[in-house]
């Protein structure tokens, strides 16, 4: 199956090792790829915020499965424009897309289809925003979020009323362009976390879908939850303490009235939904939608899945999915990031990475080669990733594989998990103060 992965960062390089791991035999092309791709199959230079650049290539390989990595394309439309040629596309089309594209978009399907979350106003001008800051009684923090895609910047969680009006009048005057010329105040969810990543299929007269184990992610930089918040810093899952009756309680309150939402709205499914959910005192809640695989999470996950990924991801892609439990290993994964120097302010390129010989799988995000040597090239730079029994053994082997790799100026956290299995270990449930 010659398969067109769309993405060069490590959820795609955790796709692509899965993929080739795959019964199916799968012949890659990966667009823009990176070196460490380059390894595992093709490469070629797409624009992948232009559907037809994608198009136009699909139109002349004819790939049988295109799988889109990041978010930008699906809201551009490349997903639209594959299928328009007759291939298959694991990604949503423009218009689904817009559940993560617009955060207001967003708000107003939850809204209209009673799925639980933070209380909302949405806003387009300036004057209507500052009175709203001005009589804010939702208490603090204030969470603004940009409408548009913002690459991961757009939500400020403000502590003051001073901060929410200088940051409100940051976004209207443009910070992130027209994405920030509408603003999303959300009231705030105090709780715990997760990624809750759900294969959906829907159409008009089809609606299926399967869930993938809920994971968690670790956005700040700083162990114990400190410092500046980053694309993820570490992931791992399931989570010892959530409960049969906990996942089905998401999927009653969270999945179904998404999948029936879409139907209801004419919108199609033919992908992933990763949905941020803020477990919360009432029960869980929903923060966002995003219409991809998460990233450190897909790391995750791929450690986790028992299936033929190939085939799997096709079938969503034709519309064949049926609903049904997904084959997985039973083991708890983990995902740990190796940052690059100065990450998330920046981040130090070109430092030469010493590689010796880890247990766990080396998932390469941000590399190039350069005369047969490994250097840093973008903030989240390698993953270690693997899979043990339980969390505390998975761990185990992430702290035997972390001397194997590094270099000057690396940043890690050996912290992932550590709090959810402090909790477990304590006997707490989801329900109890995180
Ligand atoms: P989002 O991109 O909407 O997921 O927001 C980014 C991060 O901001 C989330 O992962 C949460 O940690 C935090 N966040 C978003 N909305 C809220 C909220 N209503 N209350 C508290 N934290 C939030
Ligand atoms: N790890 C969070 C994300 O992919 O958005």
């Amino acid at each position: 199956m010659k398969i067109l992965l769309l993405g060069s960062g490590g959820r795609e390089y955790a796709l692509a090792l899965k993929l080739r791991a795959s019964a199916t035999p799968v012949e890659l092309v990966s667009a823009p790829g990176s070196d460490a791709l380059a390894e595992l199959g093709q490469r070629v230079e797409l624009d992948l915020e232009q559907p037809a650049s994608v198009a136009e290539w699909c139109a002349l390989h004819h790939p049988d499965l295109v799988v889109a990595g990041p978010e930008v394309p699906l809201v551009a439309g490349v997903a639209d424009a594959v299928r328009a040629l007759g291939i298959p596309c694991f990604g949503h089309d423009a218009a689904t897309a817009r559940l993560e594209g617009s955060k207001a978009f967003a708000k107003d399907f939850m809204s209209r289809h009673g799925i639980p979350c933070a209380a909302s106003h949405t806003v387009s001008d300036l004057a209507t925003g500052e009175a709203l800051i001005g009589s804010w009684s939702h208490g603090f923090p204030i969470v603004l979020k940009a409408d548009g895609l913002a690459a991961g910047k757009g939500v400020v969680l403000a502590q003051s009323e001073a901060e929410a009006l200088d940051t409100f009048r940051a976004f209207m005057a443009g910070q992130f362009g027209d994405a920030s010329r509408t603003v999303v105040f959300e009231a705030p969810l105090v709780g715990m976390e997760l990624s809750l990543h759900v294969l959906v299929d829907v159409d008009a007269d089809h609606a299926a879908y399967a869930l993938l184990p809920a994971c968690q992610d670790h956005k700040r930089i700083f162990e114990q939850d400190r410092g500046p918040n980053t694309g993820g810093m570490g992931a791992f899952g399931p989570l010892p303490f959530l409960h049969s009756g906990d996942i089905e309680r998401m999927r009653v309150d969270l999945v179904q009235p998404t999948v029936r939402g879409l139907q209801k709205d004419g919108l199609t499914g033919r992908g992933v939904l990763f949905l941020g959910v803020m477990w919360t005192a009432k029960g869980p809640e929903l923060l966002e939608y995003n219409v991809r695989f998460g990233d450190p999470e897909t790391q995750v996950l791929m450690q986790l899945l028992d299936e033929d990924l190939a085939a799997l991801l096709l079938e969503v892609a034709e519309g064949r999915l049926a609903s049904r439990d997904l084959k997985l290993k039973p083991h708890t994964a983990i995902a740990v990031v190796l940052a690059a120097e100065d990450y998330p302010e920046g981040a130090r390129k070109g430092v030469s990475i010493t590689i010796g010989n880890p247990q766990a799988t080396l998932i390469h995000a941000g590399t190039r080669k350069q005369d047969g040597q490994w250097l840093t090239n973008g903030g989240r730079v390698l993953n270690l990733a693997t899979s043990a029994p339980d969390l505390a053994a998975a761990r185990a082997v992430i702290e035997a594989s972390l001397p194997e790799v590094h270099w000057p100026g690396m940043q890690v956290r050996r912290d992932i998990g550590l709090k959810a299995l402090r909790h477990a270990e304590a006997g707490r449930t989801v329900q109890d103060p995180w």
